[in-house]
């Protein structure tokens, strides 16, 4: 899709088809997608978690209780390590955050590209999402997205309510 479109027409879904899984050559591309973010000193410190088989979704529903949520084919979860990300040495700023941040941007924006419908979503239980995938202590979770095709009662094309570049750019 051209970039401008894409950009437009990228939003947050909410209706999964349940029956439709997304197919690997796809889901190598949006992962793909997200391999190639930048990322401060090019230290990559990410790892994307792929969550497809019925057992570990049944776990990972449990840290955010939307119907949609569980209804998706996918959830792909965005890890990372503070000790492998980079750290300014005036101020100690870490940009762990940051480049996982980037990673996702790339993730979804290319699920759109591809016509996968994703929604970042920072509002699930860590507590429960962490012992679901039994992570490390230092190993922090940042952002999940449910990846899969909008269901028929999906209306894309919402109009965007965002501020308008009046209100956010200023010209120095
Ligand atoms: C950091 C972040 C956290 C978000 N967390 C949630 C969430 O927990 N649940 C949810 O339904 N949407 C969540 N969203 C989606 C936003 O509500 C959505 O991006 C915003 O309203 C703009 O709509 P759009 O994505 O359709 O353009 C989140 C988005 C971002 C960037």
């Amino acid at each position: 899709m051209e970039f401008r479109e894409l950009i437009k027409y990228r939003e947050s879904v909410r209706n999964y088809d349940s029956n439709k899984s997304i197919p690997q050559d796809v889901l190598n591309r949006i992962l793909e997608a997200g391999r190639l973010a930048p990322s401060a000193a090019n230290r990559q410190p990410w790892k994307f978690l792929v969550v497809t088989s019925a057992k570990m979704l049944e776990k990972v529903h449990e840290c955010y209780a939307k119907d949609w949520f569980h209804a998706a084919p996918v959830i792909l979860i965005v890890i990372g390590k503070r000790e492998d990300a980079w750290t300014r040495r005036y101020d100690g700023y870490n940009s762990l955050e940051t480049d996982l941040t980037i990673a996702m941007d790339h993730i979804i924006l290319a699920a759109a590209n591809e016509g996968v419908g994703s929604c970042w979503i920072a509002a699930f239980e860590p507590t429960v999402l962490r012992k679901a995938l039994k992570l490390n202590a230092d190993e922090i979770v940042f952002a999940i997205t449910p990846l899969g095709y909008p269901d028929d009662s999906y209306q894309p094309g919402q109009a965007k309510n965002r501020k308008a570049i009046s209100e956010i750019v200023e010209y120095l």
